[in-house]
């Protein structure tokens, strides 16, 4: 690992998107892991600086993050069906609908985004859902970045040594957050972490990071057993002091809830695991109404905000893997040191 990714520890901090900044991300680096930060909710202008604040809060290697989706068409009718799902909700808090504005949610990699990746010259990059066009990918290898993304199932990890992958990143169904799925929708295809980490590692002649369940010393110690060169962990981190995990994310976190985790596609359009809620319960948890990733996103972000403000988690993304057992309130170096084998 000390020599791919300049690492001393084979552990590497999952980038999770709304619950972290470059605090977490400098924490793990100067613990001897990876730290990531999530870069694909940052405009340029507070990517910059959160860039500037992680270079001034540690010399070691870290990861940014991207998303690499195709933004999808958006489409009136579908938007106007996902309000109507809604629509309930908004008459319970006093949400007028037409006050609420629809926008892209998250960007992919783009020209701007490559432009302070070369300024910043981070070791490693990594993607979910696939890569960016191979100009841009080119423009991250120039820049002196190992390329990392993340496959669900084997063709996907094919396809991202063929299209200029370092490693890949086996993300089994068992992780906490968005599925990194770009090949298909078909959600049979996707598998846990300890059956798609070796038959990755059999198809594939690049290193592989093994994400999803894994919690403590003995979960990476496996994942390394089974071929993988280092595990990626998110879950595990998300009571750190460092991390920004909301308070009713954390309360969700510390209860029996957390025991139960479902996949949906309420909060983004696209599947990511969370903790079992109100919303997920009533219209979910996967509903043929939301939009396509990220397009579901604006229209239910006033009912989380009204939720929230009254210390409810019912309308939250409360993204959590589907082992919790590794969430402690210790600092992150701290939980570095329990991953350890
Ligand atoms: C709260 C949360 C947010 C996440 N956001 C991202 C993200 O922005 N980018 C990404 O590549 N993966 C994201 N993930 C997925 C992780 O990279 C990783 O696959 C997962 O955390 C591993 O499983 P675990 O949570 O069981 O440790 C997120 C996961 C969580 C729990």
């Amino acid at each position: 690992m000390k020599d791919f990714l300049g690492i001393q520890l084979p552990i590497i901090q999952a980038p999770m998107a709304g619950v972290q900044d470059h605090r977490l991300a400098a924490a793990v680096s100067n613990a001897g892991g990876l730290g990531s930060l999530p870069c694909a909710m940052l405009s340029p202008e507070a990517l910059r600086s959160e860039l500037d604040a992680l270079k001034a809060a540690t010399d070691r290697p870290f990861n940014l993050n991207f998303f690499a989706h195709t933004p999808p068409t958006p489409d009136t009718d579908s938007e106007r069906r996902w309000r109507q799902a809604l629509a309930p909700y908004y008459r319970e808090f006093g949400i007028d609908p037409d006050s609420i504005t629809s926008g892209p949610g998250r960007m992919p990699f783009n020209e701007e985004t490559a432009a302070v990746v070369e300024e910043f010259r981070p070791a490693v990059i990594s993607f979910h859902f696939g890569l960016p066009e191979p100009a841009l990918v080119e423009r991250v290898r120039k820049a002196g970045a190992r390329i990392l993304s993340t496959a669900t199932t084997v063709e996907e990890a094919l396809w991202l040594e063929e299209h200029g992958a370092d490693a890949i990143i086996a993300q089994g169904l068992e992780a906490g957050g968005h599925r990194g799925i770009f090949l298909t929708k078909d959600m049979t295809t996707q598998m846990g972490t300890f059956a798609l980490l070796p038959q990755i590692v059999a198809a594939v002649k690049i290193p592989v990071i093994a994400a999803g369940g894994i919690a403590d010393a003995r979960g990476v110690k496996a994942a390394l057993d089974l071929g993988a060169v280092a595990a990626q962990v998110g879950t595990a981190f998300l009571l750190c002091p460092e991390a920004t995990t909301k308070p009713v994310h954390r309360e969700a976190l510390k209860s029996r809830q957390a025991r139960h985790t479902a996949m949906t596609n309420l909060f983004s359009g696209g599947p990511a695991r969370g903790i079992v809620n109100r919303v997920m319960r009533e219209l979910g948890p996967i509903s043929p109404e939301a939009p396509e990733f990220p397009l579901a996103t604006s229209a239910i972000a006033p009912l989380r905000a009204a939720a929230e403000a009254t210390c409810s988690g019912d309308f939250s993304p409360l993204w959590c893997g589907q082992n919790a057992s590794g969430c402690r309130e210790h600092s992150a170096a701290e939980i570095v040191e329990r991953l350890v084998p």
